[in-house]
């Protein structure tokens, strides 16, 4: 599908996914919300894609936040509405069954901030900036800022960082855990597509697997969480790919060749 604000490509297992509205440095109105949901929803449903890179447009932002402009006016059914489509969206990225790499090249902010948040991880290049700068708007974040961060960085971190408003810079993100690393600009892309390849070596069903028994158990405690590892673990007995794999261990071979059943 076409999309207005979404750039959607696929090279090679890895699905690209980059928020293109540069005149707002990428914030994110309905219309851009709706077109990121429809994206995902391709890029679940393509069997080629095994691995998501998501990043913004230009040189200068990721995702500066919700779109201020149409927010401004904004009555509280609206706003809740808002604040619902939001988190679908964002959901919906943090549960698809394949890994999400956030590759963060500016601005991350508000809802740029949560959006990468929603993602597995983030690599960021030097010149990211974060933040959650709402109170300063006279709101509070509405994509998930206030739940996400704070299991992120820890509940001292995330409250002085919500409270204060503090925009904080890629290595300063890095020293408080919130991006895995941080690399020059024009490495970011190479760096992201390094990771996804790393990722695409292993099994893909294993892979997805384990998003999603991580993803669960941080949500409950250790007893159920270790049952629904159990699960997930006896269930890649049913898969062609454990057999490869450690078959491929046995015969003392390298090359595995992964067929995602
Ligand atoms: N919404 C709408 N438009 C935005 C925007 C946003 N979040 N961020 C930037 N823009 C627009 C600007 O209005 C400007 O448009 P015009 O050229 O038509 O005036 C254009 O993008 C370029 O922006 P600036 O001229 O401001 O660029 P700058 O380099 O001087 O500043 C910036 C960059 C510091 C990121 C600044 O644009 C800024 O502070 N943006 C807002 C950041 C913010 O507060 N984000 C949180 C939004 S609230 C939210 O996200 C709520 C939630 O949790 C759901």
């Amino acid at each position: 599908m076409e999309f207005k604000n979404v750039l959607l490509k696929k090279e090679n297992g890895i699905g690209y996914v980059t928020i293109n509205r540069p005149k707002a440095l990428n914030a994110l109105n309905s219309e851009t919300l709706t077109e990121i949901d429809l994206a995902f929803d391709e890029v679940a449903n393509d069997d080629e894609i095994l691995v998501v890179i998501l990043t913004g447009a230009g040189e200068k932002s990721f995702v500066a936040g919700a779109d201020i402009s149409e927010m401004k006016d904004m009555n509280v059914i609206e706003g809740r509405k808002f604040g619902l489509l939001g988190n679908k969206v964002f959901r919906k990225i943090e549960t698809i069954e394949k890994p999400v790499i956030a590759a963060v090249n500016g601005f991350a902010l508000g809802g740029g901030c949560e959006i990468s948040m929603a993602c597995d991880f983030r690599i960021a290049s030097t010149k990211a900036k974060f933040g959650q700068p709402e109170v300063g708007l006279g709101i509070t974040p509405g994509f998930g800022g206030t739940q996400r961060l704070a299991r992120h960085v820890g509940l001292g971190m995330a409250k002085e960082l919500i409270y204060t408003a503090r925009i904080i810079d890629a290595q300063e993100a890095y020293r408080v855990g919130l991006v895995n690393k941080v690399v020059e600009p024009e490495e970011l892309l190479p760096e992201a597509n390094k990771i996804a390849n790393e990722i695409l070596k292993n099994a893909p069903i294993a892979v997805s697997l384990c998003k999603q028994a991580i993803n669960r158990g941080m949500q409950v405690d250790m007893d159920t969480a270790i049952a629904f590892e159990a699960e997930v673990f006896g269930e890649c007995f049913s898969t062609e790919d454990q057999t490869e794999g450690m078959t491929a261990f046995v015969e003392k071979r390298k090359e595995k060749a992964f067929k995602n059943k």
